[in-house]
Protein backbone atom coordinates (compact mmCIF):
# COMPACT_ATOMS: atom_id res chain seq x y z
CA UNK A 1 0.00 0.00 0.00
CA UNK A 2 3.00 2.61 -0.20
CA UNK A 3 1.86 3.59 -3.67
CA UNK A 4 -1.39 5.41 -1.59
CA UNK A 5 -1.04 7.95 0.88
CA UNK A 6 -3.22 8.24 3.49
CA UNK A 7 -5.82 10.24 3.52
CA UNK A 8 -8.01 11.90 6.34
CA UNK A 9 -10.91 13.98 5.46
CA UNK A 10 -12.86 16.09 7.44
CA UNK A 11 -16.11 16.93 6.31
CA UNK A 12 -17.63 19.23 8.22
CA UNK A 13 -21.37 19.63 6.45
CA UNK A 14 -23.33 22.56 7.32
CA UNK A 15 -21.51 22.88 10.84
CA UNK A 16 -18.55 25.27 11.76
CA UNK A 17 -17.88 29.04 11.72
CA UNK A 18 -15.05 30.96 11.15
CA UNK A 19 -14.46 30.72 14.67
CA UNK A 20 -13.92 27.30 14.34
CA UNK A 21 -11.63 27.64 12.15
CA UNK A 22 -9.63 30.16 14.21
CA UNK A 23 -10.28 27.24 16.80
CA UNK A 24 -8.33 24.77 14.60
CA UNK A 25 -4.87 26.65 13.13
CA UNK A 26 -4.83 27.44 16.84
CA UNK A 27 -4.90 23.62 17.92
CA UNK A 28 -2.62 22.82 15.08
CA UNK A 29 -0.34 25.10 15.09
CA UNK A 30 2.18 23.34 17.12
CA UNK A 31 1.07 19.99 15.84
CA UNK A 32 2.70 19.12 11.73
CA UNK A 33 3.72 15.66 12.34
CA UNK A 34 1.22 13.43 10.42
CA UNK A 35 2.53 11.01 8.30
CA UNK A 36 -1.49 11.29 6.34
CA UNK A 37 -2.39 13.90 3.84
CA UNK A 38 -5.36 16.21 6.25
CA UNK A 39 -8.30 17.67 4.36
CA UNK A 40 -10.87 19.66 5.65
CA UNK A 41 -14.21 20.49 3.84
CA UNK A 42 -15.75 23.38 5.56
CA UNK A 43 -18.89 25.43 4.15
CA UNK A 44 -17.71 26.92 1.08
CA UNK A 45 -18.30 30.28 2.11
CA UNK A 46 -15.30 29.71 4.58
CA UNK A 47 -13.15 28.47 1.82
CA UNK A 48 -11.19 31.20 1.81
CA UNK A 49 -10.52 31.42 5.50
CA UNK A 50 -9.58 28.15 5.44
CA UNK A 51 -6.87 28.92 3.22
CA UNK A 52 -5.82 31.65 5.24
CA UNK A 53 -5.69 29.46 8.19
CA UNK A 54 -5.28 25.60 7.96
CA UNK A 55 -2.95 25.59 4.62
CA UNK A 56 -0.08 26.75 6.11
CA UNK A 57 -0.41 24.01 9.08
CA UNK A 58 -0.23 21.46 5.99
CA UNK A 59 -4.19 21.05 5.71
CA UNK A 60 -5.70 21.04 1.74
CA UNK A 61 -9.08 22.28 1.52
CA UNK A 62 -11.86 20.78 -0.55
CA UNK A 63 -15.47 21.74 -1.11
CA UNK A 64 -18.04 19.57 -0.04
CA UNK A 65 -20.16 19.66 -3.57
CA UNK A 66 -20.11 21.38 -6.92
CA UNK A 67 -21.84 21.58 -9.99
CA UNK A 68 -21.28 19.52 -13.17
CA UNK A 69 -22.37 22.71 -15.29
CA UNK A 70 -20.14 25.31 -16.71
CA UNK A 71 -20.54 28.99 -15.88
CA UNK A 72 -23.70 30.87 -16.21
CA UNK A 73 -26.88 31.47 -15.58
CA UNK A 74 -27.19 28.93 -12.71
CA UNK A 75 -28.10 31.32 -9.77
CA UNK A 76 -26.00 29.43 -6.07
CA UNK A 77 -23.87 27.17 -7.90
CA UNK A 78 -20.19 26.82 -7.91
CA UNK A 79 -18.54 25.86 -11.20
CA UNK A 80 -15.35 23.43 -10.64
CA UNK A 81 -13.67 25.97 -11.90
CA UNK A 82 -14.16 28.30 -9.22
CA UNK A 83 -13.61 25.57 -6.86
CA UNK A 84 -9.93 25.29 -8.26
CA UNK A 85 -9.32 29.34 -8.37
CA UNK A 86 -10.84 29.25 -4.91
CA UNK A 87 -7.73 26.85 -4.09
CA UNK A 88 -9.39 23.41 -3.44
CA UNK A 89 -7.42 20.54 -3.96
CA UNK A 90 -10.78 18.14 -3.66
CA UNK A 91 -13.99 18.49 -3.63
CA UNK A 92 -16.82 15.96 -2.59
CA UNK A 93 -19.27 14.81 -4.73
CA UNK A 94 -22.29 12.39 -4.37
CA UNK A 95 -22.18 12.37 -0.25
CA UNK A 96 -25.73 10.36 0.34
CA UNK A 97 -27.02 13.66 2.15
CA UNK A 98 -26.99 15.17 -1.01
CA UNK A 99 -28.27 12.08 -2.77
CA UNK A 100 -31.24 12.79 -0.39
CA UNK A 101 -31.91 16.25 0.15
CA UNK A 102 -31.35 16.88 -3.51
CA UNK A 103 -32.42 14.39 -5.50
CA UNK A 104 -29.08 13.70 -6.94
CA UNK A 105 -28.11 10.62 -9.48
CA UNK A 106 -25.39 8.51 -10.14
CA UNK A 107 -24.70 10.38 -12.75
CA UNK A 108 -25.37 13.47 -12.44
CA UNK A 109 -22.55 12.86 -9.48
CA UNK A 110 -20.26 11.51 -11.98
CA UNK A 111 -20.70 14.30 -14.23
CA UNK A 112 -19.82 16.34 -11.33
CA UNK A 113 -16.35 14.19 -10.91
CA UNK A 114 -15.57 14.72 -14.73
CA UNK A 115 -15.76 18.11 -14.57
CA UNK A 116 -13.49 18.61 -11.03
CA UNK A 117 -10.95 16.38 -12.79
CA UNK A 118 -10.55 19.03 -16.31
CA UNK A 119 -10.41 21.64 -13.45
CA UNK A 120 -7.48 20.17 -11.80
CA UNK A 121 -9.34 19.11 -8.85
CA UNK A 122 -9.62 15.63 -7.12
CA UNK A 123 -13.09 14.44 -6.66
CA UNK A 124 -14.08 12.60 -3.28
CA UNK A 125 -17.04 10.43 -4.83
CA UNK A 126 -19.00 8.93 -1.98
CA UNK A 127 -21.17 5.89 -2.15
CA UNK A 128 -23.35 3.69 0.35
CA UNK A 129 -25.65 1.38 0.85
CA UNK A 130 -28.93 2.10 3.06
CA UNK A 131 -29.59 -0.46 5.93
CA UNK A 132 -32.59 -2.07 4.22
CA UNK A 133 -29.79 -2.94 0.83
CA UNK A 134 -27.55 -4.07 3.59
CA UNK A 135 -29.98 -6.29 5.38
CA UNK A 136 -31.03 -7.89 1.72
CA UNK A 137 -27.19 -8.68 1.44
CA UNK A 138 -27.56 -6.53 -1.39
CA UNK A 139 -25.12 -3.99 -0.86
CA UNK A 140 -22.08 -5.20 -3.13
CA UNK A 141 -24.37 -4.58 -6.04
CA UNK A 142 -25.72 -1.73 -5.46
CA UNK A 143 -22.51 0.13 -4.15
CA UNK A 144 -21.28 -1.86 -8.05
CA UNK A 145 -24.33 0.45 -9.43
CA UNK A 146 -23.29 3.73 -8.01
CA UNK A 147 -19.74 3.10 -9.01
CA UNK A 148 -20.94 2.17 -13.08
CA UNK A 149 -22.06 5.96 -14.08
CA UNK A 150 -18.42 6.98 -12.49
CA UNK A 151 -16.20 4.59 -14.46
CA UNK A 152 -17.77 4.83 -17.41
CA UNK A 153 -17.81 8.93 -17.44
CA UNK A 154 -14.53 9.46 -16.00
CA UNK A 155 -12.02 9.52 -18.37
CA UNK A 156 -9.89 6.11 -17.92
CA UNK A 157 -6.18 7.79 -17.62
CA UNK A 158 -7.56 10.12 -14.55
CA UNK A 159 -10.23 7.43 -12.64
CA UNK A 160 -6.36 6.47 -10.42
CA UNK A 161 -6.76 10.33 -9.44
CA UNK A 162 -9.88 10.16 -7.77
CA UNK A 163 -10.43 8.92 -4.24
CA UNK A 164 -13.77 6.80 -3.67
CA UNK A 165 -15.12 7.23 0.43
CA UNK A 166 -17.75 4.31 0.99
CA UNK A 167 -19.82 5.20 3.63
CA UNK A 168 -22.89 3.13 4.69
CA UNK A 169 -25.94 5.19 5.32
CA UNK A 170 -26.73 3.29 8.57
CA UNK A 171 -23.24 4.54 9.80
CA UNK A 172 -23.00 8.13 9.24
CA UNK A 173 -24.02 10.29 12.03
CA UNK A 174 -25.28 7.19 14.02
CA UNK A 175 -22.60 6.20 16.18
CA UNK A 176 -22.93 2.44 14.69
CA UNK A 177 -19.43 1.71 13.08
CA UNK A 178 -19.37 -0.70 10.08
CA UNK A 179 -16.98 -3.29 11.66
CA UNK A 180 -13.62 -3.14 10.63
CA UNK A 181 -14.47 -6.54 8.46
CA UNK A 182 -17.46 -5.42 6.97
CA UNK A 183 -15.92 -2.00 5.70
CA UNK A 184 -12.51 -4.06 4.63
CA UNK A 185 -14.87 -6.51 2.54
CA UNK A 186 -16.63 -3.71 0.76
CA UNK A 187 -13.42 -2.10 -0.13
CA UNK A 188 -11.68 -4.66 -1.38
CA UNK A 189 -15.04 -5.57 -3.98
CA UNK A 190 -14.99 -1.74 -5.16
CA UNK A 191 -10.90 -2.08 -5.47
CA UNK A 192 -11.61 -5.56 -7.26
CA UNK A 193 -14.17 -3.97 -9.78
CA UNK A 194 -11.66 -0.78 -10.56
CA UNK A 195 -9.28 -3.78 -11.26
CA UNK A 196 -11.36 -5.35 -13.87
CA UNK A 197 -11.06 -1.95 -15.63
CA UNK A 198 -7.50 -1.04 -14.67
CA UNK A 199 -4.78 -3.26 -12.06
CA UNK A 200 -2.49 0.26 -12.39
CA UNK A 201 -5.55 2.01 -11.20
CA UNK A 202 -6.51 -0.34 -8.68
CA UNK A 203 -3.37 -0.50 -7.26
CA UNK A 204 -3.15 3.57 -7.03
CA UNK A 205 -6.56 4.85 -6.21
CA UNK A 206 -7.43 5.63 -2.44
CA UNK A 207 -10.60 4.25 -0.97
CA UNK A 208 -11.92 5.70 2.36
CA UNK A 209 -14.18 4.52 5.02
CA UNK A 210 -16.88 7.31 6.13
CA UNK A 211 -19.68 6.72 9.11
CA UNK A 212 -18.85 7.18 12.58
CA UNK A 213 -15.01 7.52 12.66
CA UNK A 214 -13.86 8.58 15.79
CA UNK A 215 -10.45 8.14 17.66
CA UNK A 216 -11.39 4.60 19.59
CA UNK A 217 -11.99 3.00 16.02
CA UNK A 218 -10.03 4.88 13.73
CA UNK A 219 -6.73 2.78 14.16
CA UNK A 220 -8.26 -0.82 13.57
CA UNK A 221 -10.37 0.54 10.82
CA UNK A 222 -7.44 2.05 9.00
CA UNK A 223 -5.32 -0.68 9.55
CA UNK A 224 -7.50 -2.66 6.99
CA UNK A 225 -5.72 -3.59 3.65
CA UNK A 226 -7.50 -1.99 1.12
CA UNK A 227 -9.07 1.10 3.54
CA UNK A 228 -6.00 3.93 2.52
CA UNK A 229 -7.61 6.99 5.20
CA UNK A 230 -11.31 7.93 6.22
CA UNK A 231 -14.10 10.80 5.34
CA UNK A 232 -14.91 12.14 8.35
CA UNK A 233 -18.60 13.89 9.77
CA UNK A 234 -19.14 14.76 13.45
CA UNK A 235 -15.27 13.61 14.75
CA UNK A 236 -14.00 16.65 12.34
CA UNK A 237 -15.27 19.27 14.13
CA UNK A 238 -13.86 18.72 17.22
CA UNK A 239 -9.54 19.51 16.90
CA UNK A 240 -8.40 17.28 19.11
CA UNK A 241 -10.51 14.14 17.88
CA UNK A 242 -9.36 15.40 14.42
CA UNK A 243 -6.03 15.36 15.07
CA UNK A 244 -5.97 11.47 17.14
CA UNK A 245 -7.35 10.40 14.27
CA UNK A 246 -4.98 12.18 11.74
CA UNK A 247 -2.62 9.90 14.04
CA UNK A 248 -3.97 7.04 13.56
CA UNK A 249 -3.83 6.99 9.80
O1 LIG B 1 -18.87 12.56 5.12
C1 LIG B 1 -18.62 12.10 6.41
C2 LIG B 1 -19.79 11.49 7.02
O2 LIG B 1 -20.93 11.35 6.29
C3 LIG B 1 -19.64 10.63 8.18
O3 LIG B 1 -20.25 11.32 9.22
O4 LIG B 1 -20.58 12.00 11.53
O5 LIG B 1 -20.73 9.58 10.88
O6 LIG B 1 -18.52 10.71 10.88
P1 LIG B 1 -20.01 10.87 10.73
Amino acid sequence: TDVRKPLVAGNWKMNGSIALLNEFSGYFADKREFDCERVICPPSVFISTANTLMKPLGFAVAGQDVSALDEGAHTGDLSATMMAEAGCQYTIVGHSERRTDHNESNQLIADKAKALLAAGVIPISCVGEPLEVREQGQEQAFVADQLSALFSTVDLNELAQVVIAYEPIWAIGTGVTASPEQAQDMHAFIRSAIAAISADAAARIRLLYGGSVKPSNAEELFSQTDIDGGLIGGASLKPEDFAAICQAA
